[in-house]
């Protein structure tokens, strides 16, 4: 009888206490189900002495109506709990602030080459670009630089296997040569800025890559001068530099210009006072660009009359200019696909 009691407390403690519907299932099954802990005192009934059976069978019977009752009752309980939980869980709120979905990041790299032809398409230049595989021909030689022309030190480069009686190719080591082929396919005037990916055999350091961004510039009319050229890259590098500069040109050589200049701006750090600035080491100036008159030699390796024809043309490094406009102290960084670095633009 005692043993009978105490499963009926501990029955009773359960149902009351089951959590959820899912619970109570298992607590019902356990108790009343096929092997459960009550139809096994119901089933082992016959075993017993007619007295004992009649007690205890009435007990248990007893028993067994009021658990069924309790579990009734538990479980309209929890139903009425759960489905309440459910409403919740799909009730919309309208006024909820969004969830933003993760975005790409233009690199700034990207960022320079599209506002440097924004600018250049004001000052009515066209962006072309040109192929970064190149022949020897339109690297070197139609640029004043024969196989044996010192200069071709200043750019060592990547050759590419030889194919049978072709001439050579190399990853191009700067975007000059889009000046002859875009001047054999089209009459000047002209005007027309190149933005590309150059090569270098070198070692790298924190301003010097294997590869990197070149903007090529070319100008060609009947009148065009050195002063042409001094106002329009000044205004390109106020504009993309956000800040008055000045500009200076210093002499210099590139076979493929006479004269040749080398391309300062004043220090964006120091406004160009240079005292103990460390951006510019003190001379108030950084270096930009080359540049220069377009030579006559590189007219007729295009097919056209240098005297006829005067033009100015510049190459600048868009990782530098990139460098000094976002303050980045590596141009490793630019190619390193460190999304931490990427993120912040
Ligand atoms: N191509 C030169 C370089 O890579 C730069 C340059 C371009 C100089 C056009 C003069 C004129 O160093």
């Amino acid at each position: 009888m005692d043993k009978i009691k105490a499963l009926k407390n501990k029955a009773i403690e359960a149902v009351k206490g089951a959590p959820s519907l899912g619970a109570l299932k298992v607590v019902e099954s356990r108790i009343l189900g096929r092997n459960g802990e009550l139809t096994e005192v119901l089933r082992a009934l016959k075993n017993l002495s007619e007295k004992e059976r009649k007690e205890q069978g009435e007990l248990a019977n007893k028993i067994k109506i009021e658990l069924v009752d309790l579990i009734k009752t538990r479980r309209n309980e929890l139903e009425k709990i759960e489905s309440e939980k459910d409403l919740k869980a799909e009730r919309l709120d309208v006024s909820h602030p969004g969830v933003k979905p993760p975005q790409g990041h233009i690199h700034p790299l990207s960022l320079i080459i599209k506002e440097a032809g924004e600018i250049f398409n004001r000052l009515g230049f066209t962006v072309v670009e040109g192929p970064e595989i190149e022949t020897e021909w339109y690297n070197f030689d139609a640029l004043n630089i024969p196989e044996d022309h010192p200069a071709r030190e200043m750019w060592d480069t990547f050759w590419l296997k030889e194919p049978k009686g072709k001439s050579k190719l190399l990853l191009r080591t700067h975007t000059s040569p889009m000046q002859i082929r875009y001047l054999e396919t089209h009459n000047p005037p002209l005007r027309i800025v190149v933005p590309g990916r150059c090569f270098r055999y070198e070692a790298t350091d924190a301003s010097h890559d294997t590869h990197f961004y070149q903007l090529e510039g070319l100008m060609v009319d009947k009148n065009t001068s050195a002063a042409n050229f001094k106002a329009v890259i000044q205004t390109f590098l106020s504009k993309i530099l956000k800040r008055k500069v000045e500009v200076r040109l210093r002499p210099s050589f590139f076979p493929f210009t006479e004269p040749s200049f080398e391309v300062d701006v004043t220090c964006v750090q120091c406004g160009g006072k240079g005292g103990n600035c460390s951006v510019c080491s003190g001379t108030g100036w950084l270096e930009m660009m080359g540049a220069g008159m377009v030579h006559p030699g590189v007219f007729k390796n295009a097919g056209l009359n240098p005297k006829e024809w005067q033009g100015f043309a510049f190459g600048m490094g868009l990782d530098r200019i990139a460098m000094i406009r976002y303050k980045i102290p590596d141009i490793r960084l630019f190619y390193s696909g460190d999304v931490r670095f990427i993120n912040q633009f």
